[in-house]
Order: structure tokens, then sequence, then C-alpha cells
């Protein structure tokens, strides 16, 4: 993944490139570093670690320079180190930051260590920068050595590169990576995300797969993936730097659940006239796609493709829509068969994530006709590629562990059930009895929110366990996967959600004294059966955690601890049943004292495979 800023200024950099950083660590933060140019060459500083720790050694040992590259890794190639953090050099002369992964990384090596290169590092970044440094010899200049090195390069990357041979300039490109420029007062900037430059623009050229990008601090020449100059549209961008800080919460988790009421009113906001859902919010051609469209082939990843599960119930039990749902890793290598009027909906929070983006491509190739992507960031690579885009107006999400991401994805995944659905067998008056259902969402999480310190106390229980199980059954099994996958992420603990129908085929052997088992039991047509699944587990000493919105009396003894969910409609509920298990995994993680918006290993985007 790795997240990469850089830039050209009158004076020094660094600060910028250092508070870019700070915003691009969601993209990982194994090790961090960064390069300036000035009249004495290459200054380098890397560390093992989070920006704090390159923050710390920039104090004791601080560099300047009006060009540079900065790098914020999440390792692939070669163990989390200062040698393999980037940027990499060659020879004092080139430097580079690399976000991406070069798939033929071993056979360049070979030949460069046949030229009497020398290797540094693990990284399969090392080859670019001794390549464009041998470019250099012969092409010209460094922006033809860069344009030289890219056609040899297979796989995918977001370069920033610059040389002390060309001081003030900077070299930037992209391929399946993603890659800003920001057009600043005093300078242009590249970097992974918008986010990173907020500081100091909110003008931004998007570059195209295959762009190289020539960089001074007045200058931006654009050249396409055949070396032809163009000119990309300048956009500006909505969010400001305010967005980006934890507004007093301890966590940007905390923040993000406590935005969520925020976020879905946002979702849902200019998307109906009259009460009606248009079809137009999905884009221009929604309405000719809908009514050609006769099923959904779901393609996402992690929490995404927990929400896409709940809408597959969605689809087929509100509005007898057939609707089937693939985690995007499985889907693109399955070569399944898929009819030209099953309609895609890709569901991703980055809009980067490399095996969503593949997923749809590879949909595209066996046939599908249309695809719609419903995602959290405009000007991704994912709502450039689908055909139709409902945006998650959620806000940027720091905190790894998504959440208002989620639940903004499932309010938008109903829009999407009811627009297309009144094409199948949703009604009118159901349609409408929906709308109000999503805009009493806010209110009703609200409340949802006041239980805070009553989950609080629960999560104790938690602390000093290795494992747990999160049972539900119907649309509400997606959410207890949801939530196991949450206490996994941020507390470490081992968590795995089954349908409560299955407890019998396997997992009762685990229960006992020391195993939570957490319960999602919404009032609904399958509560008896759940009342089942729970007395058997009860029957053997397990510690039972029940969320429900009924009384629960028949079952509660020693071993049960029932929280009251305020009771909202069943269509509905597997969103509002999100926020306890979300808040609960907080607590948890917190109690842990672990990296609860950082967690190890993890990333936020997940741009490689
Ligand atoms: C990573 C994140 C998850 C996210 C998943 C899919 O694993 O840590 O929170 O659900 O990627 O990301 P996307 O941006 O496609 O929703």
């Amino acid at each position: 993944m790795c997240g990469i800023v850089g830039g050209v200024v009158q004076n020094n950099l660094v600060a910028i490139l250092m508070e870019g950083l700070g915003r691009l660590e969601y993209r990982g933060y194994d090790s961090a570093g960064l390069a300036v140019l000035n009249k004495q060459g290459i200054r380098c500083k890397r560390v093992l670690g989070k920006v704090k720790a390159l923050r710390e050694l920039l104090e004791t040992e601080p560099v300047s320079g009006n060009t540079g590259i900065a790098h914020t890794r999440w390792a692939t190639h070669g163990k989390p180190s200062t040698a393999n953090a980037h940027p990499h050099i060659c020879r004092n002369k080139v430097a580079v930051v690399h976000n991406g992964i070069i798939e033929n990384h071993e056979q360049l090596r070979k030949q460069q260590l046949e030229n009497g290169h020398q290797f540094l590092s693990q990284t399969d970044t090392e080859v670019i920068v001794h390549e464009i440094f041998d470019a250099m010899k012969t092409s010209g200049g460094l922006l033809s050595a860069v344009m030289q090195t890219v056609k040899k390069l297979e796989g995918t990357y977001a370069l920033g590169v610059m040389s002390s041979d060309e001081p003030g300039s900077l070299v930037a490109c992209r391929k399946d990576s993603p890659l800003v420029i920001g057009i600043g007062n005093e300078g242009y900037f590249i970097a992974s995300d918008v986010a990173a430059l907020l500081q100091v623009t909110q003008r931004f050229v998007f570059l195209e797969d295959g762009d190289v990008a020539a960089i001074t601090k007045d200058k931006l020449v654009i050249y396409d993936v055949n070396e032809h100059e163009v000119v990309r549209t300048v956009k500006e961008s909505l969010l400001t730097a305010d967005f980006f800080d934890k507004s007093g919460y301890p966590h940007y988790m905390l923040k993000e659940i406590y935005e969520q009421p925020f976020a879905i009113l946002r979702t849902l906001e200019d998307r109906f006239i009259n009460n009606r859902l248009q079809d137009s919010a999905f884009g221009e051609n929604a309405a000719a796609i809908f009514n050609y469209i006769k099923a959904v082939q779901i393609l996402a990843c992690g929490t995404s493709h927990h929400a896409g599960l709940v809408a597959r119930h969605w689809f087929e039990k509100l509005a007898r829509v057939p609707c089937d749902i693939e985690v995007a890793s499985e889907f693109r290598y399955r070569n399944p068969v898929l009819a030209a009027d099953t309609l895609i909906v890709v569901i991703s929070q980055s809009g980067e994530t490399a095996d969503t983006l593949a997923a749809l491509q590879e949909a595209k190739k066996l046939g599908a006709k249309y695809s719609l992507a419903i995602c959290n960031v405009p000007e991704s690579s994912l709502v450039r590629e689908a055909d139709l885009v409902l945006m998650t107006r959620a806000g940027p999400e720091i905190g790894v562990a998504s959440t208002k991401a989620f639940t903004t994805q499932l309010t938008a995944l109903m829009l999407l059930v009811i627009a297309v659905g009144k094409r199948f067998h949703l009604s009118e008056e159901k349609a409408h009895n929906l709308t109000a259902q999503l805009f009493n969402l806010p209110g009703n999480i609200k409340k949802i929110l006041q239980l805070n310190n009553e989950i609080k106390a629960l999560s104790e229980q938690f602390s000093q366990k290795q494992h747990a199980l999160f049972l539900g059954r119907g649309s509400h099994y997606p959410i207890a996967m949801e939530g196991a996958l949450k206490l996994k992420e941020i507390s470490y603990i081992h968590a795995e959600a089954y349908p409560a129908g299955e407890l019998k085929h396997g997992p009762l052997a685990l229960i006992d004294a020391d195993m939570p088992i957490v319960t999602i039991a919404p009032n609904n047509s399958l509560l008896e059966k759940l009342k089942s699944n729970m007395q058997e587990v009860s029957a053997r000493g397990g510690q039972l955690i029940i969320f429900t919105d009924e009384s629960l009396d028949t079952i509660a003894d020693g071993n049960v601890q029932v929280v009251k969910i305020p009771q909202v409609d069943n269509d509905i509920s597997p969103i509002v049943y999100t926020i306890p298990l979300q808040l609960l995994s907080y607590h948890v993680a917190v109690l842990k004292g672990t990296d609860v918006d950082q967690p190890r290993n993890l990333a936020k985007s997940v741009t490689v495979e």
C-alpha cells in the first residue's frame, strides 16, 4: 500500500512533507522516510516505525530543501526495517519513493547486479532507482529516464523521483496505484491522496494510468502513456484540513463511530424529490441501466464485503432481485459465468482496493455490461471505472477499522435496493416505508450511542479472553461477521462469526466458561429459533452477551447478559445493531492497550493484491 508525498517549492519543504505523511499513515505505518534536495545534494532520513519516529529524528538531525519526496510504508517485499524504508537512493544521484509492487523485480535485480549495482534493501522498489540511474546516462535527463524505466516495469506503481543532477524538479508517474498532483500557491506537489496536501491546496489534477508528470515550482507538464503532452482537468476538493483532527475524541475510531448519524444523513441528502428516490442519484444513465438489468452481482473486500452480504438479503427478500456476492479476490480468479444483464455492484470505502478493482475489470471481461460503484472517495479509481456511482458521504475515515464507511455503505445499498427493486417486486408502499426507515436511522443511532457506558462496562469481560464467538441469523449474520472482524482487527482477540443455526455442526464443541458468545437477537421471525440456539449455549456454560430489543427472560441466568437496543423496523435493524458491536470492540481494544486507530500489520487502503 504505502503513502507517498512530494513537491517543489521556493523555500523549505520539510514541514509540508511531514504534515502530508501524517495524513497518509492510514496507508501503512511500518516505516517512514524522506529525502530532500539542497545545495549539498540529496539528504535522506529514514526510520523503522511511524511518522512520529521520523518527526523525532528530524528534531535532532534536521534537514531542509526545496525539492523533496517522503514515504510511509506497508511492508510487502522485505520486512519492516530502516534499510527497507523509502526513499531508496542510487549513488547519491537518484531518489525514489514508490507505492505498488514491481512484479519483475527479481529479473531486473539480476541484470543490475551483473551491471555492478549494489543492493542495500530487500525491496522490489530498489530496482527502480538503479534502472533510472542507468537510464540517465543515455537519456538526456530525469524525465526521459523515468519514461524509459517505466516501460521495463511490470506490476503497479505510483512513483516520486528526483535527482541531484536536476535540482528544483520532480518526476511523478502512476500505473494502477493512485497519485494526485496538488497545485499550490507556492509550488506543485504530488501525493497518494488529496488528504496529504490539504494544508497547501484544494486544487488537484488526478493523474491517469500511464501518465508521467514533470514538476518544478512553477510548472507542471503531463505526458500520457504515449508520451504526448496532455492537459488534465483541475478539480477542486471540498475537503479541508479540519476533517483530519480528532475533535477532542481520544481516537479517530471513536470520533467516526459518533459521526455516523450525520454521515448517514449526508448519504441520504439530495437523493429524493417529493419523497421519491431519483434514479439520477446513481448517474445519468441509471434509469435505462436499471430497466435493463435482471440480476445483481456484488464484489467487495473486508468490511465492504460484509455490507454486500446484508444487501443480498435485502435485494432478494424485499425486492426479489436475484443477487449474488463474492469476495473480490476470489471472484477475479474463478472464471465465473456472468450474464450481460447482471449489474456489477462494487463496494469500497477507498475505491482503490486492488482486488475490487481487478474483479470489476474481470466482470467486464466476462461480459457484464454495466457496473455501479458504492464508494466514499470521489475521484478514486473505482469511481472512475464504474458506469454508475453512488457516493457514501461519510467524510474521510482515518481509523483503519471501518465504522462510518460501513453504515453509510449499508444506507447507500438500501437506496439501491429501492431504486432497482421498484423494477422488480418492491411495491411503491414498501419503498416509502423503507425510505422512512432510512430517515429514522440517525435518530435511532443517536439513542444507541447513549448505551456507550453500558457497553464499556461489558468490555471488561473480554480483556482477558483469547477467543470470542459472534452469532446472528439472516441479515444479522453478516453483522455478526462484522462484529467479529472489528474485535479481531483492533483487539487481536480471535473472533469468529457463525450463523446461529450452524452451532451444533461444530462450534458448540468450543463452548466453555472462557468463551464469550455475542449474539445479535432482534425481535424478528428468526428470534424463536435463535432462542433455542442460545439455550444450547447457556446449557453448556457459555457466557452469552445478547443484543436484543426483546425481553429474553427465558434464558436469563448468571451466564447471560442482555443489552437492550431500542426497537427499530426489522429491515433496517442490521445497520442499527452494528453500532453496539463497534463500541464493544473499541472499548475492548482500549482496555487491552492496543493501537486502536493503527492496528498492527494492517492498513486502511489495500492497493496491492
Ligand atoms: C482493508 C481495511 C478494511 C476494509 C478493506 C476493504 O482491509 O482495513 O477496513 O474494509 O480493506 O477496503 P475498501 O476501501 O475497498 O472498502
